[in-house]
Formats: C-alpha cells, structure tokens, sequence
C-alpha cells in the first residue's frame, strides 16, 4: 500500500518524509490556498523532497482547457508531477488524452462506484475516491471504497485506487483492510497512525533501566 500526504505545507512534507515511508504527495486548490504560496513554486519544491507522484490539479472546466494545463505543468514541473483532473464527462475526455501522451493522471472528486470505473475507463493512473466527504453527508465512506475494490475484482484494472478525504486512523486501516492501493491522508492523520501510548511508556521504562545499568558499570 502506498501512504500519500495531502498537504501542501512543505514543511510538514519535509517532515513525515524524514520517516522514510512516504510515498506521493496530493495537493488541490484548497490546500494551495491554505499554503499562501505561488502554486507551481510550492508544487515544484513538494516534488523535490518526495520522489513519488505529486498531485498537481487542472482548474478548467472544459476538456481543451485541461489537456492544456496538464501539458503545460508537465512541462513547467518536475517529472514527478501528475495531473489531477475532476471527476466530470470533460475531465474523462481529458484523461483520456493525456493518458495516450503518457502523462499521468490522477481523476478526483470521485463518490460513486461508478464514477471510479468510468475514470479507469479513460486511462486514469489513479482514481480518488473521498471518504470522508461521504460519511459527512450521513452515508458510508467506506462503503465506497468497499464497492470499488470488489468491482475492480471483476475485472483486469490497472487504475490505483487512492482513498483520499481520510479523517482519522480508522480510515486509513480499513483501507488496507479492502486493499486500496494508496491512501492520502492530513499529516495529523500520519503521526496518529504513528503514535500509541505503550509504545512512549515502554520506551520511557526501558531508557529509566538502562540508567541504571549504565550507573552500575554494567553498560
Ligand atoms: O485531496 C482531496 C481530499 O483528500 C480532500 O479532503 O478533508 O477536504 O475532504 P477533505
């Protein structure tokens, strides 16, 4: 399974990174905005601490107007960079071609089982299903991702599932649970994951002995 952050707060990025097990990051204009900074400058400086794929997205709305931006940031961004394109009919034709130029896509905004498959589709490298935005509408969250994962049983579907609107620890190991392939997750999802309170006390018992050993000479 791969753990994507969605952030687009560099710092955090340099941070969770430093752990050794990150493997993309997702941005979206939400999270650009929240970062304050030039959207191709933070997205350039993302790429360049995480090897693995960036979610860059387009923002038109027409099918023209995307291929164009997603061309453009292929472009203008490192090679790392993949182009996240909403769940629409135009945003299907997009991926549809830039998946025939090779470059890769990422189809967002994705809430129905069907909506997954027809991204598939159309090429996508990724689909992202939002879990959480799901379950804010009184639904189940993951039920989706439950329905996507037996209907990619059915078939030979080389589109990555990448659970994303993630909450809280839960998601994520349910995810892992109906093997979604990729998760992307707020950093605070990411040290939780992380983080148990026996492992801190554990610790804190085994370093409190030590110095004990160590003041009787027996290091
Ligand atoms: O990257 C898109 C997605 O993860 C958004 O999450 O928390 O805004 O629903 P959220």
């Amino acid at each position: 399974m791969e753990f994507f952050l969605d952030t687009a707060d560099v710092d955090e990025i340099r941070e969770i990174a430093s752990w050794g097990i990150l493997d993309g990051v997702t941005t979206n204009p939400s999270l650009i905005k929240k970062s304050g900074r030039d959207f191709k400058t933070v997205v350039a400086e993302i790429a360049s601490i995480c090897d693995g794929p960036i979610s860059a997205e387009v923002t038109a709305l027409d099918t023209q107007g995307m291929v164009d931006q997603g061309r453009a940031l292929k472009k203008e961004l490192p090679e790392n960079v993949i182009i996240k394109i909403p769940c629409t009919p135009e945003g299907l034709a997009a991926t549809k071609i830039l998946n025939s130029e090779g470059i890769n896509t990422n189809v967002t905004l994705v809430f129905s089982a069907a909506q997954a498959l027809m991204a598939a589709k159309a090429g996508a490298t990724y689909v992202s299903p939002f879990i959480g935005r799901v379950d804010d509408t009184g639904s189940d969250g993951m039920t989706l991702i439950a329905e996507i994962m037996s209907t990619w049983e059915n078939y030979d579907i080389k589109t990555k599932v990448l659970a994303a609107s993630i909450r809280h620890p839960t998601h994520v190991l349910a995810c892992m649970q109906l093997g979604a392939h990729t998760v992307t997750m707020p950093t605070k999802t990411f040290r939780q994951l992380m983080k148990h309170p026996l492992t801190d006390k554990g610790l804190e018992g085994f370093l409190k002995d030590w110095a004990e050993v160590e003041a009787a000479g027996n290091a």
